[in-house]
């Protein structure tokens, strides 16, 4: 744990020099565009050559995001906009990189070219960002609490379209006058009736006796609860251990676990949640390799897709119900499908070549088009592999997006999103959010991709950055969706009591920041914002064009490792290293002639075994030699004519 620590920092480090010296493309300052080419050309982003993590940097704002590579763009991911519309929002990906290489991790919000919208590293780590309707209004939710590794405690946020958190969900106790459990990061589901869905981890003693033998075990317990958002009050709470056998896990119970406090085993895993409209819920266990529906009323397990119990007969052959170690389940009543990450890993336990986005048909259920004698069927409708075949050993995501007829896969543990053709499953759009050549190591990871229409109004003012050595000024607006064009206004007098003029013509915005020239005559500058009718949405501050703007670094929870634990470490890791390498070197000069005897030995054999291969392998060919006398002795007894005289025929030397 601790190597693999270090060896980031040291590879990180070594990236970002890379990044300073070595980037083929960097001029004087770097650029803030996401990179963007062929999925060749993305071997080079992938393999640290802009780094081990390539940020967007911006004069005007104080966080720096990733800076993703896009591998393959297309119009159809796209919902068509004609220039008579003139809705509001665009489509736009939601996501939160977090692991070793990210710093200042942070809900964010790109567009769908890979250009930063906003986001806010004062929230840290925060998981399944995602736009949810409440009341007919839509709200930026995600999870935000203490990642444990496996499971979460915190809460869950409500953001509205100006950013501020209007609702803290949290869980309720189970029963009146317990304490509550905290929420769980894996899911937080908006129901169409105003209620939420959370998922929740609990430690607890449980009988493992069956299939484990241990009398007084240790669980982490999996539950969900569904709650009322207005009052907090609490509807439904399910809890695993109640519904599911332990021992009908798939999950390997390592070495230890089960039997103690601190090494409770984690048996469900449950990892998503929905709700049917006859007001059953939909649960994906990942560790039960199963996706169960869950009665409303009495918390019965009323069919399984997958798993040891699996309801279904499979009309594809088994592909559509062998999912292993799954994510992100959800119901589509209208299709009377299901869509789900099946994952096929779980960590270093691979169970398929490659993780899929998968569409499942369950008819036989009792939708509304089953004859009721139906026998359950699941049959895979359409499946969604990665271009790069990526596998994903924890974590991911799917999505139909109804407008493009696409599907939007997240690739969770492997730090990527890709969009495919709803109907036949070809990739059209693919995205690297960070270098994938690391993602083994966790390096940077995104639980879940969305895509959704959003629409973002700041409370803030855009954001400008007077630089006087370039004669510009650079403006942004964090999280402001409706920005078409920056105008620049100026004034020949101090910025006090300055009455501003516009200055050529608007600037279109085509990414999060732009530049703007500013003339020589101006001694103070403004910036308009303005809408797609033109219409001005707010100016920045007004600033004197011969004073640097300074920008704040925006605030970032610090790591949980303080600076003396990260000293501590670094040092245990020197002082282990130089151990090693004494003891290695006495080693090699206390034994260093039965060592040498033994590399001898094994060089010859090797030497030999190399030739013997050779001499087998290599083309062999008859050479014709002409016997030719090489010494004068020779040379003399020819003219002697001792040898017979005329020297030997070629004939007789054919075959030598
Ligand atoms: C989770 O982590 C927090 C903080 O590190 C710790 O206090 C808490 O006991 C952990 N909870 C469990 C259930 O392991
Ligand atoms: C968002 O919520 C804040 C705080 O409740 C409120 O002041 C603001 O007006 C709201 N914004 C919008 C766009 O409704």
């Amino acid at each position: 744990m601790h190597s693999r620590w270090l060896a980031a920092l040291f590879v990180q480090t070594l990236g970002q020099a890379s990044l300073s010296t070595a980037s083929p493309s960097s001029s004087s300052s770097i650029s803030t565009a996401p990179f963007q080419g062929t999925p060749d050309d993305a071997f080079w982003y992938d393999w640290g050559w802009y780094g081990f993590r390539p940020l967007q940097h911006f004069q005007s704002f104080g966080a720096s995001p990733s800076r993703p590579y896009l591998l393959q763009h297309d119009p159809r991911c796209s919902a068509k906009k004609d220039d008579k519309d003139t809705s509001e929002g665009d489509d736009l990906i939601f996501v939160a990189p977090r692991g070793l290489s990210v710093s200042t991790p942070a809900p964010t919000i790109y567009d769908t070219r890979g250009n930063l919208v906003w986001m806010d590293t004062q929230w840290g780590q925060a998981m399944g960002v995602t736009v949810q309707q409440y009341r007919g209004e839509d709200f930026l939710t995600f999870w935000h609490g203490t990642d444990n590794g496996t499971f979460g405690e915190g809460m869950y946020y409500m953001l509205n379209s100006s950013y501020d958190v209007v609702h803290t969900v949290r869980p309720a106790p189970m029963h009146p006058g317990e304490e509550a459990l905290l929420g769980d990061l894996h899911d937080f589901v908006i129901t169409d009736e105003g209620t939420a869905l959370m998922t929740l981890y609990q430690k607890r003693r449980h009988d493992l006796t069956a299939g484990f033998g241990i009398k007084d075990g240790w669980i982490f317990d999996s539950l969900f609860q569904e709650i009322d958002i207005a009052t907090g009050k609490l509807l439904f709470s399910w809890r695993a251990s109640d519904h599911f056998p332990i021992h009908d896990t798939l999950a390997p119970l390592k070495w230890g676990f089960g039997r103690r406090s601190d090494k409770a085993f984690d048996f469900f895993h449950i990892n998503s949640l929905d709700k049917t409209p006859t007001g059953d819920y939909l649960v994906s266990s990942r560790y039960m390799c199963a996706v169960a529906c869950i009665s409303g009323s009495t918390g019965a397990v009323l069919w399984q897709l997958g798993g040891r119990h699996n309801s279904f007969v499979d009309a594809s052959d088994g592909q559509a119900t062998n999912i292993h170690w799954q994510h992100h389940a959800v119901w589509h009543e209208d299709m009377q499908e299901l869509t789900l990450f099946d994952n096929g890993a779980y960590d270093k336990l691979v169970t398929a070549s490659h993780s899929r986005g998968l569409r499942i048909r369950l008819t036989g259920i009792g939708g509304d088009d089953d004859d009721d004698d139906a026998q359950p069927t699941a049959e895979l409708v359409q499946e969604y592999v990665s271009p790069d075949s990526l596998l994903a050993p924890s974590q991911g995501s799917v999505q139909i997006l109804e407008d493009t007829n696409t599907v939007l896969v997240g690739w969770g543990h492997v730090p990527a999103y890709t969009e495919f053709a709803a109907d036949d499953g070809t990739a059209l759009c693919d995205v690297h959010l960070c270098p994938l050549g690391f993602s083994t190591f966790g390096w940077c990871k995104n639980y879940r991709a969305f895509k959704h229409r959003w629409v973002g109004r700041p409370a803030t003012l855009p954001s400008a950055a007077m630089r006087p050595a370039e004669q510009a000024v650079y403006v942004s607006w964090n999280g402001a969706t409706e920005v078409r064009h920056w105008q620049l206004e100026i004034a020949t007098t101090s910025t006090k009591g300055a009455t501003y003029v516009k200055h050529g013509e608007p600037v279109e915005k085509d990414g999060f920041e732009a530049r703007i020239s500013v003339p020589a005559e101006a001694k103070s500058v403004r910036i308009a914002a303005l809408d797609r009718t033109g219409r001005v949405l707010a100016y920045s501050a007004a600033m004197s064009t011969s004073k640097k703007t300074a920008v704040k670094t925006m605030y970032s929870p610090p790591p949980k490792e303080t600076l003396h634990q990260v000293l501590f470490r670094f040092a245990a890791f020197i002082t282990l290293g130089v151990v090693g390498a004494l003891v290695l070197v006495y080693l090699i000069v206390r034994y260093r002639v039965v060592l040498l005897s033994h590399v001898r030995r094994i060089a010859s054999a090797a030497g030999m075994a190399v030739i013997s291969v050779a001499a087998r392998v290599l083309p062999r060919r008859n050479y014709r030699y002409e016997a030719l006398p090489t010494t004068t002795s020779a040379m003399a007894e020819i003219g002697s004519g001792r040898l017979g005289g005329g020297g030997s025929s070629p004939e007789d030397s054919r075959e030598v």
